[in-house]
């Protein structure tokens, strides 16, 4: 296993539309590793998501693991580690809420990003096999904020207010202490 650079905005792979994986593919040592690897890599940056294009590979691959429990977006439900391989998103519901978003590949940034609240997701897992989850609230902002990588998009795209789109450090400095964690 090893540790993977993340590339950031401004490197090209992150406006590619990413590239589904054969069904026949997934089930494969090639990608088991690359798993492990994105795993590693989520680990060690201390992320909730990681979809393969941010390491350079623009393919239809992204891992979600949020821990839940009380946090700077309240108290959240858990998702234990989960793969998705070949997403497809449908909108339950279309009402939005909006949460203060970061990424891995925009570091030091965060913008207030409006989404759908409650979600289904089709897609095969590790195993290649279909597998179906239905997620409200932060969750579904989680699942959305990660597909779009493989979609080519970024967080940033969906800011409607530009002065929502702030530095991270300053962010932190402007919470009241009983708005975070
Ligand atoms: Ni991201």
């Amino acid at each position: 296993m090893s540790i993977h650079p993340i590339i950031k905005m401004g490197h090209p792979t992150l406006r590619q539309v990413a590239k589904p994986v054969a069904p026949a593919d997934i089930d494969s040592a090639k990608m088991h590793t690359l798993i492990a690897d994105m795993i590693e890599t989520l680990h060690d940056a201390g992320g909730i998501g990681l979809a393969a294009p941010q390491i350079n590979q623009p393919i239809q691959l992204a891992i979600i693991e949020v821990p839940g429990g009380p946090s700077r977006y309240g108290e959240i439900e858990p998702i234990p580690l989960t793969v998705f391989f070949n997403p497809v998103l449908t909108v339950i519901e279309p009402e939005e809420a909006g949460y203060w978003e970061g990424c891995l590949s925009v570091p030091g940034l965060r913008g207030f990003v409006y989404r759908p609240q409650h979600v289904r997701v089709d897609y095969m897992d590790a195993s290649g096999n279909d597998a179906t989850l239905e997620l409200q609230g932060f969750l579904a902002t989680v699942v959305q904020h990660e597909f779009d990588h493989l979609a080519g998009r970024l967080y940033v795209d969906h800011i409607r207010d530009m002065t929502q789109l702030v530095f991270e450090d300053e962010w932190l400095a402007q919470q009241t202490p009983d708005s975070v964690d």
